[in-house]
């Protein structure tokens, strides 16, 4: 079924509500109810108005920005530009120049790591819940006499003393996962940015997991960097931004370098032009980053607290089926409201492999399972992984109905 031309840009919204009967037709795998997609924490999927910006793109205007001045070049340039705005708008950015757009999340925050110039006399503060993509970089700047202090959570619920106890007056960087890929929980935020900017020490949040699911103003959060994947927000994969204070960003020294990054090279010095450009270096995914900029548009039109009260309406429906059942255990706080959108879980008896595989054979359920990158955190815990089912604004009542009665089925038939 395809969608009228007229329906492709906005959501339909009931007052103040949000109607996700209607919602479900701009997203092309929802259309036939084949599968019920509880993966969106992995990858989330994308609406039409999404998908029609990327084609129009590649076949209006398949050209460089900021490089040739012909008529589809300008367009490119206007219309990264126009995205860069959207985006900073999404998430409360004071301006469109803090917003830099990367590879991925991953790339962002190593092009933080790279670029402060941490040395031997710094320590980077984290919490034991990362994601290897906020773990591995400060490992390898560890290698080179870098010191972390690494803070305990509880079922993923962070310890605030434990952060009063790890800061000092050497910590420079604070980098937290705002909201946990494992168990969901969501780090105070405000509080961790006013802790460390009591020490000096500056704050990055991987915000992977939460931007387009709730309300975010970076502006009034005072944090100094902030992580977002466009292909967890209803964007294009192979997008990631960077959000930096437009003040850190100029001391921030850029990844890479190259064609786009620079006002004039010489032979032997060069001039790097102000952020964002600095930082992005060659030709850009200019299809993605306007695709970037639909899907911030489709969140905005629909509102994204609308969307974290949908999220918390299904966790608590999902909450009521699953503890009667006693042969799964949840990874995470008991309490769905904690949990935002995730729910991770394990099955007595059976791999989490085996309960992603079965759930896909039984009912179409699409969900991720093993350590989901947080490989030290599982370890610590001596858990060998876990199943996670991941909600977005598509997901509906039947999806929760027909995900526990695929659960009931699995256990019954499986769990010994
Ligand atoms: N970080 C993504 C996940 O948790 C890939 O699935």
């Amino acid at each position: 079924m395809l969608v009228e031309e007229e329906n492709l840009n906005k959501p339909k919204l009931d007052e103040g509500d949000m109607d996700v009967r209607h919602i479900r037709d701009d997203f092309p795998l929802l259309r036939n109810e084949s599968v019920v997609y509880l993966d969106s924490a992995c990858q989330s999927l994308k609406p039409e108005s999404v998908l029609k910006a990327m084609d129009q793109y590649n076949r209006e205007f398949p050209a460089c920005g900021g490089r040739s001045v012909h008529r589809l070049a300008n367009r490119v340039s206007m219309e990264v530009d126009m995205a860069r705005e959207k985006i900073a708008q999404l998430i409360g950015s004071p301006s469109p120049d803090s917003i830099v757009f990367t590879k991925n999340c991953t790339e962002a925050i190593n092009t933080v790591a790279r670029g402060l110039g941490l040395s031997d006399s710094d320590t980077v503060v984290t919490t034991d819940i990362e994601h290897n993509s906020n773990h591995i970089p400060w490992l390898r700047l560890a290698q080179n006499g870098v010191k972390r202090r690494i803070v305990a959570t509880d079922n993923g619920i962070l310890d605030i003393e434990g952060l009063q106890e790890a800061m000092s007056s050497d910590v420079r960087l604070v980098s937290m996962v705002h909201t946990s890929n494992v168990t969901g929980t969501t780090l105070p935020a405000k509080e961790v940015v006013e802790i460390a900017h009591e020490y000096g020490a500056l704050v990055m949040l991987d915000g992977a997991q939460y931007a387009g699911h709730a309300p975010l103003d970076l502006e009034r959060l005072d944090v100094d960097f902030y992580t977002v994947s466009i292909q967890k927000t209803l964007g294009p994969t192979g997008l990631g931004v960077l959000y930096g204070k437009e003040e850190l960003l100029k001391n921030l020294e850029p990844l890479s370098v190259g064609g786009g990054t620079v006002g004039l090279a010489e032979y032997n010095s060069v001039e790097l032009l102000p952020p964002p450009e600095r930082f992005e270096g060659g030709l850009l995914n200019y299809a993605a980053i306007i695709g970037a900029g639909a899907a911030a548009d489709y969140l905005m039109d629909l509102g994204v607290e609308n969307i974290e009260k949908h999220e918390l309406m299904l966790q608590k429906r999902l909450q009521k089926r699953i503890e009667g059942l006693e042969e799964l255990s949840v990874v995470g706080p008991a309490e769905a409201e904690l949990r935002g959108g995730i729910t991770s879980f394990n099955i007595k008896g059976l791999g989490s492999h085996d309960v992603a595989m079965i759930l896909d054979e039984m009912g179409g359920i699409l969900l991720r399972s093993g350590m989901h990158c947080c490989h030290p955190w599982f370890r610590l815990h001596g858990i060998p992984g876990c199943a996670r089912a991941s909600l977005h604004l598509y997901n509906n009542e039947r999806d929760i109905d027909r995900f526990a009665d695929a659960l009931e089925e699995l256990v019954s038939t499986f769990s010994r």
